[in-house]
């Protein structure tokens, strides 16, 4: 595997001059790991098949998971979608609003594509990711490509190249390194029924930005923000997102949130084991917190934009507080209710199995 940096360069030119071996790698049929604005992808050619399959094998994915595919510019959704169909008014409008940008819109699937990028579904994932890196690389590979998470399945997605290469060193060909990814969540995935448009993943475009360019009800599926509800996305089923660690979660009042967290604290023993407890938390409340926590296994991250911070280092600090040894992470929640919130609340609902509480 070769690992090349690119972080800080963003002018298109250096960068596809930069970008020529991997980019001629993703056309041999190789994988590369790149970064988006979300998180970062493991990358194939999306109209090779034998490529394609390389993705689930070295992510260990199952096969009933689509991938979603990602272009440059819009004159490449030819390869991607069926073009005898009508393209959805709606989906044309939310293409001019948010992309490039962290949205994938489900569209008929185009005959050119690979059939495991989405096996059994007549519709595929599309979309076009804000990030100069990204859009350069799949510019020079001049093909669609499809691309999950760079994560061993289960784990939390990759948001730095050192977390991709933990997970995929010596699975893959290439790791491009373009630095930290901006927002550090997935992107949303939206589903256009006839009478509504359904968010089947919470993600950087929120609810309100969607409703505010098209005029049918935008509702969530039914499993964003619990736990226990039947699947609505195929891949949604799986373990996601989730560390080694326990992850509880409460949101709500700041010194209702204070008092269960140290009541929680107080219990010390958890499942008959030591516990080795990690804080998330805003950097005001974290100041006040009647109890010290190892500094490794604290993060206070700025009050000011806290439902952001927490989307863009969320998986990281799961990831790093893993390898400090934590077996209880204990995170300050956001109302899911607004903007990022909900899908920051989303994946914690995924990591926490379940343990979201609501205190007021
Ligand atoms: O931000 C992102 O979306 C990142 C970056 C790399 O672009 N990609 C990503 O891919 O998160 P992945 O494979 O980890 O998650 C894609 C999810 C699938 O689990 C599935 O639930 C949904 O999107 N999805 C993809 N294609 C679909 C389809 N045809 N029908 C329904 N759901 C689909
Ligand atoms: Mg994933």
């Amino acid at each position: 595997m070769r690992r090349l940096t690119v972080a800080g360069v963003r002018l298109e030119p250096q960068l596809r001059e930069m970008l020529k071996e991997p980019a001629q790698s993703l056309r041999r049929g190789g994988l590369v790991a790149f970064p988006t604005e979300t998180v970062y992808g493991l990358g194939a050619n999306a109209l090779d098949e034998e490529a394609v399959r390389r993705i689930f094998a070295a992510k260990e994915r199952p096969r009933d998971n689509p991938l979603i595919v990602h272009i440059a510019h819009e004159e490449q959704l030819r390869d991607v979608i069926d073009e005898a169909q009508p393209l959805d008014a709606d989906a044309v409008r939310l293409m001019r609003a948010f992309w490039p940008g962290p949205l994938t819109l489900l569209l008929p699937a185009g005959a050119a594509l690979a059939p495991s990028v989405h096996p059994g579904q007549p519709l595929v994932g599309v979309r076009m990711p804000d990030h100069p890196v990204a859009r350069a690389l799949i510019a020079e590979a001049g093909v669609p490509i499809a691309a999950p998470s760079a994560n061993r399945s289960g784990r939390p997605s990759p948001t730095t190249a050192d977390d991709v290469e933990a997970d995929l060193a010596g699975r893959i060909e290439w790791i491009v390194d373009g630095g930290a990814c901006p927002v550090g969540v997935e992107s949303t995935v939206l589903l256009l029924e006839p009478d509504s448009a359904r968010i089947l993943r919470p993600g950087g475009v929120t609810q309100e930005m969607i409703a505010s360019v098209i005029d049918r009800p935008v509702l969530y599926a039914a499993d964003a923000f619990d736990a226990a509800a039947a699947p609505v996305a195929p891949g949604m089923k799986y373990r996601h997102y989730a560390p080694n660690a326990r992850v509880h979660v409460w949101w709500g009042d700041p010194a209702a949130i204070d008092e269960a967290m140290r009541a929680f604290l107080l219990e010390e023993v958890q499942d008959g084991e030591p516990m080795v407890p990690a804080l998330i938390a805003p950097d005001d409340f974290v100041r006040r917190f009647g109890w010290a926590l190892s500094e490794h296994r604290q993060a206070a991250l700025p009050a000011s934009a806290y439902a952001e911070e927490l989307a863009r280092h969320l998986y990281r600090l799961l990831r790093a507080f893993d390898r400090a040894g934590a077996t209880d992470v204990l995170v300050h929640g956001v109302d899911p209710a607004h903007g990022l919130g909900a899908a920051v609340m989303n994946r914690l609902h995924k990591a926490a199995s379940g343990r979201v509480r609501w205190v007021g």
